[in-house]
């Protein structure tokens, strides 16, 4: 079963072709962060506008990637939340009616649960069950995972996703957007030093989190006076330590809660190396075993979705196909439990 993944939640249009017998065919994936650039954050208008530029190459390039063609399309999958309400449309438009062209169905897909499984499109995927640290732009969370769609939320953050904090720390820093990539290399050409930040909730001996009050202390710290580049690059270090031992540490807590012993961590943060290098360190010996998703499957893309979709149908779910659909701007993953 070949099925098309659409992704157009947020900056980035992603689409992909999945096949269920013989894996990820073809993988494209548009970033917007150029255009975004200049107003220092995603702007909505903008981003829907960009997502039906970009969808019709991205579809024939990823076809002739795959050596396919439209007619070969089995089904089609496509994020419909969360996420920005115009971005999503677009990509939910666009995949309902090519699906209604080519009489097959399209099935719309939560973007996190994408982001959660993308680490089984891996060569040696994760056997369920298994604790998934979910870490993106939008959420921290920490999820008992046993099967697909069965997830068991065991803590989030109360405030800012991890991602967020990143984001809007660099922003502090001057450092741009998106800012999480760039606050993670400029803290790789820092150190210890007489900064010292907080580690929230390390020991609050719950699986909750909250990053907003790094963002507040990293603000004073950069006000006592104006930091010379070395010293910022001290401060990003810190603050980058700060979020990933509370990372790490909750993490591993989480898999002797459940008496697991693997470890599946997805989104964008995913991808910070500092992060990485704590989790995999502390799982030296192979116990516990931890799960990464390829680098460029981190952030946004549709094979995650197509993914997603593929594994939804080959459990049996079968869309209305009535033509009618609605997106989820805000949809918490908590309402797929025990889909
Ligand atoms: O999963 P994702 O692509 O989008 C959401 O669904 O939110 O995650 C994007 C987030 C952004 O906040 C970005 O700054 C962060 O992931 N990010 C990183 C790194 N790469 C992306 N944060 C820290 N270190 C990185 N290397
Ligand atoms: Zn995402």
């Amino acid at each position: 079963m070949l099925v098309l993944g659409i992704e157009s939640s947020c900056d980035e249009t992603g689409v992909a072709l999945y096949d269920t017998g013989r894996g990820l065919l073809g993988h494209a994936v548009h970033s917007q962060v150029a255009m975004h650039e200049a107003y220092g954050g995603v702007v909505p208008e903008l981003a829907s506008r960009d997502h039906i530029r970009r969808l019709i190459p991205l579809l024939r390039g990823v076809l002739t990637q795959a050596g396919a063609h439209k007619g070969d399309i089995d089904a089609i999958a496509y994020t419909a939340g969360p996420g920005l309400a115009g971005a999503l449309l677009v990509g939910a438009s666009f995949a309902e009616s090519l699906a209604q062209a080519l009489g097959v169905p399209a099935l719309p897909v939560h973007h996190l649960e994408g982001h959660l499984l993308s680490p089984l499109l891996a060569d040696a995927p994760p056997p369920f069950p298994f604790v998934a640290l979910l870490v993106s732009g939008g959420h921290t969370q920490l999820m008992r995972v046993t099967a697909v769609g069965r997830y068991e939320l065991l803590g989030e953050s109360l405030d800012d996703a991890a991602g967020e904090a990143f984001d809007k720390t660099a922003k502090l820093l001057e450092l741009g957007y998106p800012g999480g990539p760039a606050l993670a290399e400029l803290a790789q050409r820092g150190g210890p030093s007489r900064f010292r930040l907080p580690r929230p909730m390390l020991n609050s001996g719950g699986f909750d989190f909250s990053f907003s009050g790094l963002k507040t202390a990293v603000l004073t710290a950069a006000r006592e006076r104006s930091l010379t580049e070395g010293e910022k690059a001290d401060l990003a270090w810190e603050f980058q330590e700060a979020v990933t031992e509370v990372l790490a540490t909750k993490a591993f807590a989480a898999l002797d809660h459940c008496r697991l012993d693997r470890l599946v961590v997805a989104g964008g943060v995913g991808a910070n190396r500092r992060l990485r290098e704590r989790l995999d360190a502390a799982a030296a010996g192979g116990r516990p075993h931890v799960f990464y998703p390829a680098l460029d499957l981190c952030t946004d893309n549709g094979a995650m979705i197509a993914f997603c979709g593929a594994q939804r149908l080959l459990q049996g779910e079968r869309p209305a196909g009535t033509g009618a659909f609605g997106i989820r701007p805000r949809w918490p993953l908590q309402e797929l439990a025990g889909a």
